[in-house]
Parts: C-alpha cells; sequence; structure tokens
C-alpha cells in the first residue's frame, strides 16, 4: 500500500505550481485505492473514506508526514465534522491557495471545506473567458469561488446561493484578495426564481455558471432533481445571457451519462450554439462524475 500512497503523491508533483496549494492526493479507485479521498488544503490533510476504517498502514503513512491529517466519513451522510487523525490539530479557519487567490477553508463547517476541487480547471477557463466591465452571474455560488476568479478577471460578480452564512463567506473571499464586495452583487434566495426574476427585468450576463446540488427542496419544499429538472434550469439561464455570452452548466450527478447531459442543454438552447464537454482536472483520476458543459453562440 505504501508503493501505491507514494505514487498517487508523486503523480501529482507537477500540480504543485506556485499560488496553488489545493490539491486532490488520492482519487479512490483511480490510484489503485477504492472508496479513499486524500486532499490538501495547504498542507492540512482531509481523508475520507467510505464504509471502511482508515487501513492501519496508510494510517502509519499519514502520522510518518507529520501533516494536520483530518479524517471524515462519507458513510455518514457527511453529517459529522472530520475528526483529528494524526498530526497537530489544525487552526479554524484558514487559508489556502488556488491561481494565486487566496480561500477561506474550514474542515468544521460541516457540508464541505470551502472550495471544490474538482472545478478548478473550470474556474482558470472562467477567469481567462471574462475581461474587464463584464458580468458574471454564479448561481448556487456556494463560497463564491467562481465568483472571485470573475472579479480577478476584473468583471463584476453577481454571487447567489440560498445560505446567508455562505454568502457571508463568499464576501471574506473576496476581502482575502482584496476585492471589495460592495463593487459586486449578492443574492440570497433560489435560484429558479432569481433567474425568472432577472429575466422580467432584462438584466442580462456576459457569462453563467450553473451547478446545483443533484436534488434540493427549498424553503416552500419544492424539489429540484438534476435528471429531471436541468433542462428548466437552463432555459430560465438562457433567458439571462448576454448576446455572446457563455454558460458553464455543470452537475455532479452520477446517474446522468455526459452525452444525455450535453443534449438535455442543447435541446433547451432554442439558438444555435457550440458546446464542449470538459475532462476533469488530472488530480481527479477517479470516476468522472463531474460533467461540465461550456456552451456558446455557435
Ligand atoms: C454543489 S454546491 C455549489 C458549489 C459551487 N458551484 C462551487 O463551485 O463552489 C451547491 C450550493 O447550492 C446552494 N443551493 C441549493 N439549492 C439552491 C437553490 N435552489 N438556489 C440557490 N442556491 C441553492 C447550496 O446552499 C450550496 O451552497
Amino acid at each position: 500500500m505504501r508503493q501505491l500512497l507514494d505514487a498517487a503523491l508523486a503523480k501529482r508533483a507537477p500540480l504543485r505550481v506556485p499560488g496553488t496549494d489545493a490539491l486532490r492526493l488520492i482519487d479512490g479507485d483511480g490510484d489503485g485505492l477504492p472508496d479513499i479521498e486524500l486532499e490538501d488544503f495547504a498542507g492540512n490533510w482531509l481523508l475520507s473514506t467510505r464504509d471502511r476504517e482508515v487501513p492501519r498502514e496508510m494510517g502509519t503513512w499519514l502520522r510518518d508526514q507529520g501533516r494536520s491529517v483530518y479524517w471524515k466519513r462519507l458513510d455518514q451522510q457527511q453529517k459529522e465534522s472530520p475528526a483529528r487523525l494524526s498530526g497537530p490539530p489544525q487552526e479554524e479557519p484558514f487559508t489556502a491557495h488556488e491561481g494565486g487567490l487566496a480561500f477561506e477553508i474550514s474542515f468544521q463547517s460541516g457540508y464541505s471545506q470551502g472550495i471544490f476541487l474538482d472545478q478548478r480547471d473550470n474556474r482558470a477557463e472562467l477567469r481567462s473567458r471574462l475581461k474587464p466591465g463584464m458580468t458574471l452571474l454564479n448561481t448556487f455560488a456556494y463560497t463564491g469561488a467562481f465568483s472571485v476568479y470573475a472579479a480577478a478577471a476584473g468583471a463584476t460578480a453577481t454571487t447567489l446561493d440560498l445560505a446567508q452564512p455562505y454568502l457571508d463567506w463568499a464576501k471574506r473571499n473576496f476581502e482575502l484578495n482584496g476585492f471589495d464586495p460592495a463593487a459586486h452583487y449578492f443574492c440570497k434566495g433560489d435560484t429558479f426564481q432569481w433567474l425568472a426574476r432577472f429575466a422580467k427585468q432584462g438584466r442580462k450576463f456576459d457569462g453563467i455558471v450553473l451547478d446545483p446540488p443533484t436534488f434540493s427542496r427549498d424553503k416552500e419544499g419544492k424539489v429540484f432533481r438534476v435528471e429531471k429538472d436541468y433542462g428548466r434550469l437552463a432555459e430560465l439561464a438562457f433567458a439571462c445571457l448576454a448576446p455572446g455570452g457563455f454558460l458553464l452548466a455543470s452537475t455532479n450527478c452520477r446517474t446522468l451519462p455526459p452525452r444525455a447531459f450535453e443534449a438535455q442543454v442543447r435541446g433547451i438552447a432554442k439558438r444555435a450554439v457550440k458546446t464542449r464537454l470538459a475532462p476533469m482536472p488530472t488530480d481527479f483520476t477517479g470516476e468522472a462524475y463531474l460533467k461540465s458543459l461550456w456552451v456558446d453562440p455557435a
């Protein structure tokens, strides 16, 4: 097992570029270590296991690294905060970096730690597409990582999420990077309602990010399921796209095949579009669960 663990780390060495210290180090089957994931956030490691204990040999290997290692059991519905497994206790919150930008990280915040590493390449592409003066609508924004990249490109970001604590976290991420949150927009509430409102107001954006949870239920109990409802979501988003604008439609729904997802979004576009399914970042060596579709005018 030690060989597999060392090989997984060595494979990621080229991704350790200046300005990026957050990586997936082990990705389950992709590294010959089923149901084990390990992520590095600025030298603090978060181990996740599904339906299994930490193998003894791995526990020893982790201790030998001298890192602060926390352990999250994915079989507990992700409800419990990760527990310290080895190394020194980690101060909370702390900062990790990606693309030269800083992000607040917390292992104890419940749902997730503050940034989804599987969207790294999409964030980089988003930044390269946006120019000063352009506008981005980041829906289902969580802690606003896409918005911070938009601000870094000189664009104005509208960050939309159901949860006020995540919007507050997003504002702190702006501040961490020296961007004034007051120069951007933050909207609390349901993406569907906001998109309908923007469309009615004739408000258009140069780029829109859609990255909904696979399943969600709003305050009124209304359910959203990716397989069934993504088309409706994309239709609302298309109505808010400026001429020449782009859409990033993303989902981590494992049961939805990439081509079916692409067809669903293309089918709803009601305009000539070209689409490209983007691969996952290379540190995600396991199942390619994340589907990312870039949609541009044809
Ligand atoms: C999968 S995370 C999005 C990750 C984010 N796109 C990123 O890359 O960091 C889902 C987010 O959607 C929010 N959310 C769930 N249902 C929502 C809804 N109907 N409208 C707006 N936000 C919603 C949750 O609060 C959560 O922050």
